[in-house]
């Protein structure tokens, strides 16, 4: 057994598609947090604050955005496995979309880095979109 080998996740998942597309997600935000990180391509991430793209992307912001993906994905990834059952788990993926999305929210509508178009409708589109299907299914997963 590798020393790492403990703390990945399972290798099956529960209970419906939920569950799936939090592991999707997760995966596709890990590409993205390394893009920013270790390839230091920026681009993705100034198509996302597409309003101030080069003052405000910088590299440190695109590292920083990167750290809170991938901490997010982290959370998520145990969510798939995780969630069905366990209110405390549950939620915690919750809160990753509600800070996620309070986030581009706020760049769009408060400080204004951010317009509506493309590069912040896919964010947006999966913050809002998990939020309301989190909250619906909630009886369904953890029973409360
Ligand atoms: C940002 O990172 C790029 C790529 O590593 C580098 O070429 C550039 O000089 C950096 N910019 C600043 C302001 O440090």
């Amino acid at each position: 057994m590798l020393p790492f080998q403990s703390i990945l996740p399972p290798t099956t998942i529960q209970g419906g598609i939920l569950p799936h597309w939090l592991l999707f997600i997760s995966v596709v935000s890990v590409f993205n947090s390394a893009q920013n990180y270790l390839i230091k391509d920026l681009s993705l991430t100034r198509k996302v604050y597409s309003a101030a793209p080069t003052t405000e992307v910088t590299n440190l912001s695109a590292r920083t955005f990167g750290t809170w993906t991938l901490l997010t994905s982290i959370v998520r990834l145990y969510g798939a496995y995780n969630i069905v059952g366990n209110k405390q788990m549950y939620d915690l993926c919750i809160w990753t979309f509600v800070v996620a999305g309070g986030h581009f929210a706020s760049e769009w509508l408060v400080f204004k880095n951010c317009k509506l178009d493309k590069g912040l409708a896919g964010p947006l589109i999966v913050a809002s979109t998990s939020l309301i299907w989190m909250f619906t299914q909630k009886e369904f997963y953890v029973g409360v």
